[in-house]
């Protein structure tokens, strides 16, 4: 089933998430949603917060369903390696319309669990890396515009406001 991603400006976005204590059926359901969601975007990325559940999940394809191996499902994830620098576009699909060059670690290490309960560890270099930590940062409440300097951050948010009022966001 689709649902709705939740805009910039929607308080759900900037609440604190809880960890995930049990994949009973209704997780399962979420997470199947979110891939569907993803897909259906398109987007290379979805965290549970974008669909509105204040819950540590994220998932992330590359290939946006191309790739036979499927989706990546990351159950309470937590960084194991940080390391180096990239600079790059990145934009969000609860910022659509908008990117900026965000500076990123070059490659991520996190480990989690998976759809299964079973832990497992991505390990990501260039786009990878910069998806699994805009993912982690949503579960952190926090979107690529909050890591832009004030100037460009305050550019895209008046953009923002301005839709907003036009009824247009
Ligand atoms: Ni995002």
């Amino acid at each position: 089933m689709l649902r709705p991603i939740l805009r910039l400006g929607d308080s759900i976005l900037t609440e604190p998430t809880r960890p995930v204590e049990a994949i009973t059926p209704a997780i399962e359901a979420l997470i199947d949603d979110m891939v569907e969601t993803m897909y259906a975007a398109p987007g290379i990325g979805l965290a549970a917060p974008q669909v509105g559940v204040s819950l540590r999940i994220f998932v992330v394809d590359l290939s946006v369903g191309r790739d036979p191996a499927g989706p990546s499902v990351m159950i309470n994830p937590e960084f194991v390696l940080r390391e180096g620098m990239q600079l790059e576009e990145e934009g969000c699909l609860s910022v659509p319309g908008f990117t900026a060059t965000v500076a990123r670690p070059k490659r991520v290490v996190v480990s989690g669990l998976d759809r299964h309960g079973d832990t497992h560890q991505l390990d990501g270099t260039g786009l990878l890396a910069r998806a699994l930590q805009h993912e982690m940062d949503h579960l952190n409440s926090c979107l690529f515009v909050d890591r832009l300097r004030g100037i460009s951050r305050d550019l895209i948010v008046r953009k923002i406001k301005k839709l907003s009022k036009a009824g247009k966001w």
